[in-house]
């Protein structure tokens, strides 16, 4: 699959420190071995790894976390639209190289297992892949004949996905939406910070009948979005048995919307 390009960005294999430049002089000021690189939305990215050990809490003020093995974040403990920035900030650095950055043959496994769990009889109205990326999905709904529409916070995977040939949604259109989805995917993308009105927003637009089934990486998240789902009503928990292309994808749920 030929990786969706966008201008100006790309870092294989390189390891950054990312925090919310607010925070930028703190952190400098705590490690001062890291090497200032740039600030991207707000956030930035220092050259290096932070001298820690485990995730967890740095300090009071801190919390440190790695994602994709090579960006170790430090976010202020219990602001939760900080670090959504910082993970946004972190996925729109990458955009153009999310294809490396990535297992992308698993990624595109689990999406298509996705897909499969959702799509029940090739309904004409679109499934919503919530948290789209660059559209590595595409191919997959073009192999099962389903038609996609995305939503991504971030500006480079929206106009990566765009390149793929997706309709994408932005977070002003998502949360007004009213477009009936024949379903949802979220593939990778639970286990990151959860921004409760946007999900319900997706939820909500569900067609009666029409199902939502997303992956946990590590089952991080699981328990906070069953009972933020059922906290709002409108959807029931699908049981799902232990079928074997179930596994290796983090924990799987599914969801149907009640009539
Ligand atoms: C690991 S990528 C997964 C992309 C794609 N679904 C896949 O399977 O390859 C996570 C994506 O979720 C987006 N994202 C981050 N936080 C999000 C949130 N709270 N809600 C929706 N999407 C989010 C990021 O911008 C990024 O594009």
């Amino acid at each position: 699959m030929t990786p969706a390009r966008t201008e100006g960005v790309g870092a294989v294999g390189e390891v950054f420190t990312v925090c919310p430049a607010s925070s930028a002089p703190a952190v400098k000021r705590l490690m001062p071995g890291l090497r200032y690189d740039f600030t991207h939305m707000g956030s930035t990215f220092f050259r290096g790894e932070p001298p820690l050990n485990s995730p967890g809490s740095l300090n009071r003020q801190f919390l440190y976390r790695r994602l994709l093995d090579r960006f170790h974040l430090i976010y202020p403990a219990a602001d939760a639209d900080a670090t959504h920035a910082l993970e946004v900030a972190l996925f729109d650095y990458l955009a153009g190289d999310y294809d490396h950055a990535v297992n992308i043959s698993n990624n595109l496994h689990t999406v298509r297992v996705l897909l499969e769990l959702v799509d029940m009889d090739g309904t004409v109205q679109p499934i919503l892949d919530f948290g789209c990326g660059p559209a590595v999905s595409q191919a997959v709904a073009e192999d099962l004949g389903i038609s996609l529409v995305g939503y991504d916070p971030s500006p480079r995977m929206r106009k990566a996905a765009e390149f793929r040939g997706m309709r994408v949604l932005t977070t002003d259109e998502l949360v007004v939406c009213e477009e009936p989805f024949a379903g949802i995917i979220a593939s990778y993308v639970l286990h990151l910070t959860i921004v409760p009105n946007e999900l319900l927003a997706a939820v909500e637009c569900l067609a009666p009948g029409a199902r939502f089934a997303a992956n946990f990486h590590k089952g991080i998240n699981v328990l906070e979005v069953e009972s933020l789902i059922a906290s709002n009503g409108g959807c029931v928990q699908l049981s799902l048995t232990d079928h074997p292309h179930l596994r290796g994808h983090g924990e799987i749920r599914l969801w149907e919307r009640t009539p």
